[in-house]
């Protein structure tokens, strides 16, 4: 298995390009079901989790290839309906076929996802609302087996904003018969860009980005050509961390702040210095952080998805920091990791309490999950001596040559391929 072997202490410098968001990609590569024909798409980020998605399009016939930065994507012959255990289990946004395969082609057999290391993560709300739109959902061997002759517009309310469950949702409302309307709805900028690219299809949409989606069903949509993802905001809050951690100068360039409202504030509150240039955002990590408290939310609340790497930089503030994460049940497991490094955090509950220490020191962790890898990264920057990350395939389903840029940056990084 690779490992990422970092030598800590020495302050970084320079520019930083963001690549394009994993989690609009994801949910726009399989909007692509919907409609007939060739899509191209740009800004596409070379990660695991994209091949594996444009891998189970090809399962259900359609071809798939990334050539010079463009994803081109062909659904003329798509004939297969059915996405596999092996393949789902390796990664639990494959869910986001469904609803294209139901509306598309009336029916879909797609491996229920399995919990995964931070939580349960149930789909219950994604087939209620299927349901509710007239699909016959069954549950055989492990698989939502789902048939529809046409589904029917309708009102949903969800019971709580899931980002994939919205996503499906709108999907599969583009080709219904009537107005679907999504009450509580995700408002995350992912679920944004869907909406623009299903709109850029000719789906008729409103309300995207807020808690209430409309979706007139149209006959068919049409692929569309070029369309650019939106940069990834959590990669973009990621390099922000870095910058605060090290107490290092870095300009992000192709990173949307108005995406990242809540994350700027509490780093500005731990002493982070933002100045918007020509050439992007100038991020300024101060000599010594100090020590915030932060609870995640759904968007546009603090970011579940950058808790671990924020728990990272509190380890060596001045003070204490109390982290609430109120979107999965078991997100902490980086916390066992970082004690290795040094840190001093407790755990009750859903709320870590980080008591920043003067120093961390290096030595061999392993990464658990996708920004539990990030947050080992980020403290492995500053930790003295040698810090060991096993498991980085984690990392690499996320984040497009993390290491590659932090390199650039002037880090001291080498990955081993084992
Ligand atoms: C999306 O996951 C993201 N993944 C996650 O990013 C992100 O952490 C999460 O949203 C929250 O922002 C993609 O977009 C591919 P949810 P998703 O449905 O949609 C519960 C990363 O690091 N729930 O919004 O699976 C669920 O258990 C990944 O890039 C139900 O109970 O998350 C969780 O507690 C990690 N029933 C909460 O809702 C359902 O049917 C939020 O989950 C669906 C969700």
């Amino acid at each position: 298995m690779d490992k990422l072997i970092i030598f800590g202490g020495i302050p970084l410098k320079g520019e930083v390009t963001i690549s394009g968001a994993k989690n609009a990609a994801l949910p726009i590569i399989a909007s692509t079901i919907l409609a007939s024909g060739i899509h191209t798409l740009k800004n596409i980020p070379k990660l695991k989790d994209v091949e594996t998605m444009l891998k189970l399009l090809k399962i259900l016939g359609a071809d798939a290839y990334i050539e010079r930065g463009i994803c081109n994507i062909d659904t003329t012959k798509i004939t297969n309906f059915e996405a596999p255990y092996e393949l789902v289990k390796t990664m639990r946004a494959s869910i986001l076929v469904l609803g294209p395969l139901i509306a598309k082609f009336g029916k879909a057999k797609v491996s229920l996802p399995g919990g995964c290391a931070i939580g349960a993560r149930p789909v219950n709300l994604h087939l209620q609302g299927l349901k509710k739109m007239g699909a016959k959902i069954e549950l055989e061997e492990g698989y939502i087996v789902a048939k529809a002759k046409q589904l029917k517009g309708t009102k949903i309310h969800l019971d709580i904003p899931t980002v994939t469950g919205t996503e499906n949702l709108i999907m599969a409302a583009t080709l219904a018969k009537g107005t679907t309307v999504i009450e509580n709805a995700a408002k995350e900028p992912e679920v944004v860009d869907l909406a623009n690219y299903l709109i850029s299809m000719g789906a008729k949409i409103k309300g995207a980005g807020t808690s209430i989606i409309e979706i007139e069903g149209v006959s068919e949509l049409n692929p569309s050509k070029e369309y650019e993802i939106i940069p990834d905001r959590i990669e973009a809050g990621t390099f922000i961390a870095v910058a605060g951690i090290c107490g290092s100068e870095i300009t992000i360039k192709k990173c949307k702040l108005e995406h990242l409202h809540a994350v700027v504030n509490k780093m500005k509150d731990a002493g982070v210095d933002f100045k918007e240039t020509k050439e992007g955002l100038k991020v300024t990590g101060p000599k010594k952080l100090r020590s915030v408290d932060i609870k995640t939310m759904p968007y546009p609340g603090f970011p579940t998805d950058m808790q671990a790497q924020f728990m990272a930089m509190m380890t060596v503030a001045e003070g204490t920091s109390v982290i609430k994460e109120t979107i999965f049940e078991n997100r902490f497991m980086h916390v066992a990791e970082l004690r290795r490094l040094g840190a001093d955090i407790t755990v009750e509950g859903n709320t870590a309490t980080v008591r920043g220490v003067k120093k961390l020191k290096g030595a061999p962790v392993m990464a658990t999950d996708l920004r539990a890898s990030a947050c080992l990264v980020i403290a492995g920057l500053v930790a003295d001596g040698k810090t060991v990350i096993d498991r980085i395939y984690h990392l690499d389903r996320g984040y497009e040559d993390l290491d590659k840029k932090l390199i650039q940056l002037g880090a001291k990084i080498e990955r081993v391929v084992d």
